[in-house]
C-alpha cells in the first residue's frame, strides 16, 4: 500500500495569518483582447466572467491576477499585454530609459509565455526606426527577430487616448484561437471562436440533446463538450476523412462525443430527436458548391425541423446569405433572426437563429 502523502501544515497546525490581500500585492497590467470582427459582445460578455477583471472599456481592461487566467478565454483570437510611452513617433521608443522599460515590459511577457522569436507588427515595419528597434530588442531580450512567425508578435501603433504610442504584447506563442485540441485541420474548418460564440449565443441547457449535422473536423462538436454538461451530443458528416478528423480533435480534447459517418438528410432517427442543432453549412467554395446548396439548403430545414423538439432550437452558420435569406423568407414553418455577422478569413458568414413557428 502507498504511504500516504505527507501533510505540509499538521491538522491542529495553527494557520499562517495572510500578511494582507494578496491581490492587492500584485501588480495589474493593462491588457487587450483581439477578437474576430463580429464578436465583440460574445468577447465582452466572456471578459465579465473573469473575477478580478476591472476598469473594462469594451475589450481593455486591467487585471492582478495570473495571465493563465486570461489565456483561458475562448472568444478572443489573442490577449496583449498594452503600455504607453509618451512618445510622438516610435522613434521615442529608442531612447535610453524607454528602451530599457520596453525591454522590461516584454520581459515580462516572455517570461510568462516562453516565446522563442518576436516579430513586430506596425505600419513602417520596413522603416530604419524599425529596424533598429528589432535589433536592439534582439540583442536586450535575446531573442531572434524572425519577422514572418516570431512568437511574441508585437504591436505598436498610436495611443487611442493620448499622444503617445501604445505597445502590445501577444501573451502566448500562438493565438487562442489555435486551440491546443486541434491535431487535425480540414480545408472549411471553422474558426474555433466562431463555434464558442454560436453556442453561447444559442444558449448552454445541461438537458439539451445537441445535433451536429456536418460537423466537419468537430470545431462545434469540441467547443460544446468543453463548455459543460449537456444530456448527449452526435455529430455526422457524409465524408469519412472528416468523421476521422473530428474524432482524433475530440480525443485530443479528452472529450466523448459519438461522430458518425452518415448523410444529415437521412439519419433514419425519430421526429423530435434533439433540443439544439446546431450547423456549419457548405459555404459553396472551399466546402460545397453554390448549384449544390440550392438544393442541399431547403432540403436541409426540412429535416431539420423533423428531428428538432418543438421548443428547440437551430443554429445555422452560412456564407451563402443570399440562398439562406431567400428560402427563409419563401418559407412559413421557422422564426428566424441573425445572430452575428464575422469577418474571419477573407469571409463574412452570418449566424441564424431559428425556432419553430
Ligand atoms: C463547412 S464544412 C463544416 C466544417 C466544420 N464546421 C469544421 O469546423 O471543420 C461542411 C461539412 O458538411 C459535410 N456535408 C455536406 N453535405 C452533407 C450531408 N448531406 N450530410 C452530412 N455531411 C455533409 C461536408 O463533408 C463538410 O465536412
Amino acid at each position: 500500500m502507498p504511504r500516504p502523502a505527507r501533510q505540509k501544515n499538521p491538522p491542529f497546525a495553527r494557520p499562517k495569518k495572510p500578511r494582507g490581500d494578496h491581490r492587492a500585492r500584485q501588480p495589474a497590467h493593462e491588457y487587450v483582447l483581439e477578437v474576430l470582427p463580429g464578436l465583440e459582445a460574445v468577447a465582452a460578455e466572456e471578459l465579465r466572467t473573469v473575477p478580478l477583471a476591472r476598469d473594462i472599456r469594451g475589450l481593455r481592461f486591467w487585471y492582478p491576477g495570473d495571465p493563465e487566467r486570461l489565456t483561458r478565454l475562448r472568444a478572443p483570437v489573442a490577449v496583449y499585454r498594452a503600455r504607453a510611452w509618451d512618445v510622438p513617433r516610435p522613434r521615442g521608443l529608442l531612447g535610453h530609459q524607454q528602451l530599457g522599460e520596453l525591454t522590461a515590459f516584454l520581459e515580462g511577457v516572455v517570461r510568462f509565455g516562453g516565446h522563442r522569436s518576436f516579430r513586430l507588427a506596425a505600419a513602417g515595419r520596413e522603416s530604419s526606426v524599425m529596424q533598429r528597434l528589432a535589433d536592439e530588442l534582439s540583442s536586450a531580450l535575446k531573442l531572434p527577430y524572425d519577422p514572418e512567425d516570431g512568437e511574441l508578435l508585437i504591436r505598436l501603433r498610436p495611443q487611442e487616448d493620448g499622444p503617445g504610442w501604445e505597445v502590445l504584447a501577444r501573451l502566448t506563442p500562438r493565438p487562442l484561437s489555435a486551440r491546443a485540441w486541434r491535431v487535425c485541420n480540414m480545408g472549411g474548418g471553422l474558426n474555433a471562436t466562431i463555434a464558442y460564440a454560436m453556442h453561447k449565443l444559442a444558449g448552454q441547457r445541461d438537458e439539451d440533446r445537441i445535433f451536429n449535422p456536418m460537423s466537419g473536423s468537430g470545431t462545434l462538436l469540441v467547443e460544446r463538450a468543453l463548455l459543460g454538461p449537456y444530456d448527449a451530443m452526435v455529430g455526422v458528416d457524409l465524408n469519412p476523412e472528416a468523421v476521422e478528423c473530428a474524432r482524433a480533435n475530440l480525443h485530443a480534447a479528452k472529450r466523448e462525443v459519438e461522430v458518425a459517418q452518415v448523410d444529415a438528410l437521412h439519419t433514419g432517427l425519430p421526429p423530435r430527436s434533439f433540443d439544439l442543432i446546431v450547423s456549419d453549412l457548405p459555404w459553396g467554395d472551399a466546402v460545397g458548391t453554390h448549384g449544390g446548396n440550392a438544393a442541399l439548403y431547403p432540403a436541409f430545414l426540412t429535416e431539420m425541423h423533423r428531428l428538432l423538439s418543438r421548443q428547440g432550437r437551430l443554429v445555422v452558420l452560412t456564407h451563402e446569405i443570399k440562398l439562406f435569406e431567400r428560402i427563409l423568407s419563401e418559407q412559413d414553418r421557422w422564426h428566424a433572426h441573425e445572430l452575428f455577422q464575422v469577418y474571419s478569413g477573407g469571409h463574412h458568414p452570418k449566424a441564424y437563429l431559428l425556432s419553430k413557428r
